[in-house]
């Protein structure tokens, strides 16, 4: 028995495929590339020291992904698979629907012609807007989201929760709150395609000086130092839910399963905290100019995450300052790289 995991070769995907291969699961990985590079395989399997399946095709593609079912002994899967730029969302958004969301369909159609289960979706504190209060809870009211990539998350959930009921079958939506961090071996992390739309890649950028400075969105927002807050989880803590929330997918006796968890810290950090923790968390400056806010942004957003603990016996175990340390030295390997 295998788990499938799409987009496995990216960021949070590759992270989980090791935590997946350290817990004794064998791994199917498909990725169209189209956000990662191929090393990143070989480092999955140096860190791991197994290796698991790959095949590089896009999952709109149904006629492959049914060829893969056939072949292999797929006992859950965990759907990583989407574009996620926000800003780019809002430039392309059909391109976003199109891929975001045939691909979801494509699963569950082979899902439910093959009577398979255990799906958890790859979802983001995105669906909650700004919510009217904090921290964040699983049952929080969900707000139309600012972007096109968020309305297709929210959508995903709508269908697989759709998917569970009418066809009896067990889901699991985990919303990221701030995933940051690389994997402490540094030979897994964020791979720096194009200028970075998120915080921590561009400080770690600004701070290897490819970068000139930082732009600090506004320090205007109603928060103690003016900018906005979010709830940064480390990446690996972040897999390590996922490993957890499958084990407990895949040992539920309902027939029918629609489990729902906030996976974050519960702490919020402001943008300055995180520059200043990085910098003495890696002992160096990092240049920046605050500026305008920018479009879509909200004040603040950090989770309750005791539905996880109680229910997954997770909990983010890694701080703030170390989280930042592994960036920089991911950032630090890609260099050696060349
Ligand atoms: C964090 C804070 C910015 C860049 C988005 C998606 C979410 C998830 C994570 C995919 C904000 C400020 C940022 C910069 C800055 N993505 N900032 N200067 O917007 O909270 O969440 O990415 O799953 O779904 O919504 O993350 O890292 O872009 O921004 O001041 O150069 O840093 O204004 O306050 P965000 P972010």
């Amino acid at each position: 028995m295998a788990i499938l995991v799409t987009g496995g070769l990216g960021y949070i995907g590759s992270h989980t495929v090791v935590e997946l291969l350290n817990s004794g699961f064998e791994v199917v990985i498909v990725d169209d590339m189209s956000n990662s590079e191929k090393f990143i395989l070989e480092n999955i399997e140096l860190v791991s020291g197994k290796k698991p399946v790959f095949y590089p095709f896009d999952l709109k593609r149904r006629e492959l992904l049914s060829q893969l079912l056939d072949a292999h002994d797929i006992e859950g899967c965990i759907n990583f698979a989407a574009f996620k730029a926000v800003g780019e969302s809002q430039q392309k958004p059909i391109d976003y629907y199109e891929n975001n969301l045939f691909s979801l369909i494509n699963l569950l159609q082979e899902f439910k012609e093959r009577n398979l289960s255990n799906f958890i979706f790859s979802s983001s504190c995105t669906v909650y807007g700004q919510a009217d209060q904090m921290p964040i809870k699983e049952t929080t009211p969900l707000k139309t989201p600012e972007s096109s990539y968020g309305k297709t998350k929210q959508m995903g959930e709508e269908i697989l929760m759709d998917f569970a009921r009418a066809h009896e079958r067990k889901v699991t939506l985990l919303r990221y709150f701030n995933p940051i961090g690389a994997h402490p071996s540094a030979r897994l992390g964020e791979l720096p395609i194009g200028v970075p739309n998120n915080l921590v890649p561009f400080v770690t950028q600004t701070a290897a000086g490819i970068r000139e400075k930082l732009m600090v969105y506004g320090n205007d927002y109603p928060t103690p130092d003016g900018t906005a807050i979010r709830d940064y989880i480390y990446v690996v803590d972040l897999a390590k839910a996922h490993v957890a929330a499958l084990q407990k997918l895949i040992q539920d006796s309902r027939p029918s399963v629609i489990d729902i968890y906030n996976l974050g810290t519960g702490t919020g950090s402001s943008v300055l905290e995180v520059v200043h923790a990085f910098e003495s968390a890696n002992s160096i400056k990092v240049p920046y100019e605050i500026t305008e806010r920018r479009a879509g942004d909200i004040t603040a957003a950090y989770a309750d995450a005791s539905k996880a603990e109680a229910e997954l016996n997770w909990k983010a175990q890694t701080s703030l300052e170390t989280a930042l340390q592994t960036t920089w030295q991911w950032q630090k390997y890609l260099e050696s790289r060349g």
